[in-house]
């Protein structure tokens, strides 16, 4: 479903948006707090890519292209994934191009994306988790709305090195 804002319009990611991605991905900046440091093969993007796809496919998630009305220019990527319909939650994530920040772009996309999620899919919980010293994206979670939850020790190993996350929630 195609969601619109003030200033952005969020479609529906799709496999021709392979190389928008991939540029996305491919920047250590905008990777700094990501599982997996950038990602400069076109193939393992487009791996990524199709892994999306599949789980939107199967029901498990929406993602979304972001892109600028006023030029059409792709700016990022956000999604709802990890969808249970049984418990009706699901956790919340956000991707920008480094020369879109600043510009409120990620909160206008993500409070359309939160209202999507609770008035079209009837979720009643979202989720969203952060790496330690991710302050813009801490930062727009507590715009959104989110609640600090707690601290996931040693969550993740990135480039061989363990890393602590953070865990953000919100009751919709
Ligand atoms: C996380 C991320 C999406 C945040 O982007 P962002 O642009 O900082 O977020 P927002 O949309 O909330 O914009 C806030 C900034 O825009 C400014 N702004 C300008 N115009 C604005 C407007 N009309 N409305 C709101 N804010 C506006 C705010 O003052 C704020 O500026 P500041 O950073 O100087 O404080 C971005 O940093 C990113 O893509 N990071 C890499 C990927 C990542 O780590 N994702 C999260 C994984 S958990």
């Amino acid at each position: 479903m195609v969601l619109h804002t003030d200033r952005l319009r969020l479609r529906p990611l799709a496999i021709g948006d392979a190389a928008e991605l991939h540029a996305l991905i491919g920047d250590p900046d905008v990777m700094a707090f990501w599982d997996v440091p950038e990602i400069s093969d076109a193939e393992i993007a487009g791996e990524i890519l199709a892994a999306q796809l599949f789980d939107v496919a199967s029901g498990a998630a929406h993602y979304w292209a972001i892109e600028r009305s006023a030029d059409g220019a792709f700016i990022g990527s956000c999604d709802i994934s990890d969808i249970s319909q049984q418990h009706r939650r699901a956790e919340i994530g956000f991707i920008l191009a480094r020369q879109y920040w600043g510009a409120g772009y990620a909160l206008e996309a993500m409070r359309a994306v939160v209202r999507h999620a609770a008035l079209q899919l009837g979720l009643q919980r979202l989720s969203a988790r952060t790496h330690a010293g991710n302050t813009r994206s801490v930062a727009l979670l507590t715009r959104l709305g989110f609640h600090h939850e707690g601290l996931l020790r040693g969550y993740v190993e990135r480039a061989g090195a363990r890393h602590d996350c953070q865990i953000f929630g919100l009751l919709l």
